[in-house]
């Protein structure tokens, strides 16, 4: 897709960690391409602020011939005005021994107002991912109070459980990550996720087969995948950020410029029914991206083991949506 330039870009939490990792990064150009020149909007709470203007001050001084300007403030309301591309990271990360969901009451209330900003503000184009925890539920919040914006604008982020797969099946079977494909993450930023091998392909030829150990998919894979940003907390003591940073450099890129050809990602989209997903949840799916659109990969075959995984993460992001209802969220 052809975005106008400069793009207003629009971090919130631009001073916390993954903030920090971003900030740089869509400067230089990595997020739209060498080709568009980007406003930076960085939208922080009052305290932080002044720790956002330190990080403008990094960014001047990296002199990034496609930064036309960078914006700080406390306000949504400035800080999505015009906005094309929408990152909304600002939000409370968990601590060790929390699940990501036990973020909903601390977090939820940040993306509503968010939501309504961006549907009052924004340019016809935007384009909305959400990081900040429970992505896929903050997203849905942030989307219901944005009736006039498109609901397959709001995305969450799993690429960075996508990427994590990636990752640990090339530890397993020494492929270059260029050779894997069709990897899939269904369902909630959580535990709960469905990392599924069932349809990737390592340089061709299908993964399941090449691995050759059902045992180590789902004894193995399937949870250091799932429980990896927990090993992260664990091992960092604080939850992983510039992979995070990276991934959301990631969806945003493959959403404006598209997936190859014999492939697909994952993201967080909202559900159009496909797959036995309520229609209206933000669930993760295998997804293929042209002309700035993400669309759920049609009828791939569902085996029974795979049904059950989707099933259950499907259900801990019904049970989220109830949550937030109660809560009075959305
Ligand atoms: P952090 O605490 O370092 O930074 C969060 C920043 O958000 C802080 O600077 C804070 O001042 C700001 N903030 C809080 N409320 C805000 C609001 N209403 N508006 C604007 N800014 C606000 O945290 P972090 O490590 O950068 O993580 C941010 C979020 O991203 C967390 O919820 C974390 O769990 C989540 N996360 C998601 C993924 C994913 O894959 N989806 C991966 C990593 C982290
Ligand atoms: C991650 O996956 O690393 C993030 O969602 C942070 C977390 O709480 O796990």
């Amino acid at each position: 897709m052809s975005l106008t330039t400069p793009a207003v870009v629009t971090v919130t939490g631009a001073a916390g960690q993954i903030g920090y990792a971003l900030a740089f990064r869509i400067a230089s150009g990595q997020l739209l391409g060498p080709d568009t020149p980007v406003r930076l909007r960085m939208l922080e709470i009052p305290p932080a602020v002044k720790a956002a203007e330190g990080v403008a001050m990094e960014l001047d001084d990296c002199a990034f011939p496609l930064l036309d300007g960078i914006d700080i403030t406390d306000d949504a309301a400035a800080a999505f005005d015009g906005v094309n591309v929408a990152l909304l990271v600002g939000a409370r990360p968990r601590t060790k021994g929390m699940e990501r969901g036990d973020l909903l009451s601390a977090n939820g209330g940040i993306f509503g107002p968010q939501g309504a900003a961006i549907n009052a503000g924004a340019a016809d184009d935007v384009r909305v991912l959400v990081v900040g925890n429970p992505a896929n539920t903050n997203a849905y919040i942030a989307s219901s109070h944005a009736p006039d914006v498109p609901a397959d604008r709001f995305t969450a982020m799993t690429r960075l459980d996508h990427n994590r797969a990636l990752a640990q099946l090339r530890q397993r079977t020494g492929a270059a990550i260029d050779d894997i494909a069709r990897l899939a993450i269904w369902g909630n930023h959580s535990a709960t996720q469905y990392p599924d091998l069932t349809h990737a392909t390592i340089g061709g030829r299908p993964a399941l087969e090449v691995v050759g150990d059902d045992a180590w998919v789902r004894d193995t894979f399937i949870p250091t995948v799932a429980k990896r940003g927990a090993a992260i907390i664990e091992a960092r003591g604080a939850s992983s950020a510039a992979s995070a940073a990276n991934a959301a450099i990631d969806h945003v890129h493959t959403w404006v410029r598209g997936t190859p050809a014999d492939d697909w990602t994952s993201a967080g989209v909202v559900s159009d029914g496909s797959y036995g997903v309520p229609e209206g949840l933000i669930s993760s799916f295998p997804v293929t991206a042209a002309g700035g659109v993400y669309t759920i990969v049609p009828g791939l075959d569902v085996d029974e083991f795979s049904r059950e995984r989707i099933d259950a993460s499907v259900a801990e992001l019904v049970e989220e949506r109830e949550a937030v209802r109660a809560l009075g969220l959305v």
